[in-house]
């Protein structure tokens, strides 16, 4: 049977066609961080997508729009939104006017009257109802703005809406971009090609939400190593007391389960062996590390320790492949911090295909200075745990293949 990541993996590329004179329209996923003043945290994603933008400029596409959405506005105009900011930052990076479209309704015409080569950018395609829907009406309307569509939003491809899949029904050429490609580069190699052993090392708040993803890789990686919050539904399986740690009640067999499963399937299962504890999360006064299975009463897991640290760094020492998504604590408040900072450095350090799915796993290396220690980290966080799900993700779903 054919993978996901195989199928992802052969769709066409913009190398594959002709861009010259076509009208370009490029889903870009310029969903940055930005602070409360609207500047922008990190713009990875921005860059990122500068090679698609450029082959097309230096290729001679006759105009270029680039559609994004940009946060969760409920589909009409909310200034916080507005893409101004993101504009300003694109033009800094291209070195290059790009002129703003305000307005859907008039993007045609603009488009259209455009002689020279120009840059559009959108505003924000949340702003229409229409998009999440994967409404007709407004794919159709993007598709009149081009000859050739070109998706390179990695981040939103898991996502079924008019820009990211709805459009596709209304162009026929369309391929991947750069960006895209890369990353199902990235994870044909940690998933259909690897250098075993393979570790995945899964954190992040709920079990609930990894659930699938846990199923679904017990038969392809050698080891799992599991932190943050979502081990301790592990440990209350287990038979510990977890106090006020954060668990899912309703998971707890689900997690017996797979606990059995990668048993059954040879998959070696790391879990905590001793935990950070307060009593306070906002007043982190009353912190404490104890073994895992004698959590105080009144107090809550919100780290791993530093002999679960030694744990997890030797079953990563001794990978060739590591997929890391999701911290292993409370990693945005220093005291809960260690765990998750320790980790990625001791991963950077490994000799090993290191790969980390988006969200805040990129954050947090990020902000431990160890982002250039990694192989690879992807620009998306749903769109790469739906991708280790095994899905194909809607995005890449009706682009044009390399064999029909
Ligand atoms: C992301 O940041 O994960 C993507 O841009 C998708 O955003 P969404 O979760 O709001 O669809």
């Amino acid at each position: 049977m054919t993978s996901n990541i195989k199928y992802m993996s052969g769709v066409k590329g913009l190398k594959d066609i002709d861009v010259d004179g076509q009208r370009v329209l490029i889903r870009v996923d310029f969903n940055v961080p930005v602070d409360s003043h609207n500047n922008i945290s990190d713009d990875r994603r921005i860059r990122l997508a500068l090679p698609t933008i450029n082959y097309c400029i230096d290729h001679n596409a006759k105009s270029i729009v680039l559609v994004t959405h940009f946060g969760r506005p409920k589909g009409s105009f909310n200034e916080k939104y507005s893409l101004v900011h993101i504009k300003k930052r694109l033009e800094r990076l291209l070195e290059r006017k790009v002129e703003f479209i305000k307005d859907l309704e008039s993007s045609k015409d603009i488009v259209c009257a455009s002689s020279s080569q120009e840059i559009f950018l959108l505003e924000n395609i949340r702003f229409h109802e229409g998009e999440k829907q994967n409404d007709k009406g407004l794919s159709k309307k993007l598709a009149s703005l081009c000859d050739l569509y070109v998706n390179d939003a990695f981040g939103t491809s898991h996502r079924k809406h008019a820009s990211t899949h709805g459009i596709t029904e209304f162009v026929d050429t369309k391929v991947a971009g750069f960006l895209m490609m890369r990353e199902i580069e990235a994870f044909s190699k940690a998933l259909e090609d690897p250098v075993r052993p393979i570790a995945l090392v899964i954190g992040g708040a709920k079990i609930s939400s990894k659930i699938t993803l846990l199923e679904a890789v017990l038969q392809k990686v050698d080891k799992l190593i599991i932190g943050g919050a979502m081990s301790n539904t592990f440990l209350k399986a287990q038979g510990y007391d977890m106090q006020k740690s954060l668990y899912e009640e309703d998971f707890v067999s689900t997690a017996a389960n797979v606990l059995q499963e990668a048993k059954k399937f040879g998959v070696k299962v790391y879990l905590p062996v001793d935990v950070v504890i307060t009593d306070s999360i906002e007043k982190p006064i009353n912190v404490r590390v104890v073994p895992a299975q004698d959590i105080l009463e009144g107090f809550m897991a919100v780290d791993i320790g530093p002999a679960t640290l030694k744990l997890f760094t030797q079953a990563v020492e001794l990978s060739n492949t590591i997929i890391w998504n999701g911290p292993m604590g409370i990693y945005e408040i220093d005291n809960f911090s260690k765990g998750t900072f320790k980790l990625a450095s001791a991963i950077a350090d490994c000799y090993a295909y290191t790969i980390v799915g988006g969200g805040d796993t990129a954050d947090a290396v990020d902000k431990c200075g160890e982002s250039d220690n990694f192989s690879f980290i992807s620009t998306g966080g749903g769109a790469s745990l739906e991708l280790l799900e095994g899905k194909i993700l809607p995005g890449f779903k009706n682009l044009n293949r390399v064999v029909e």
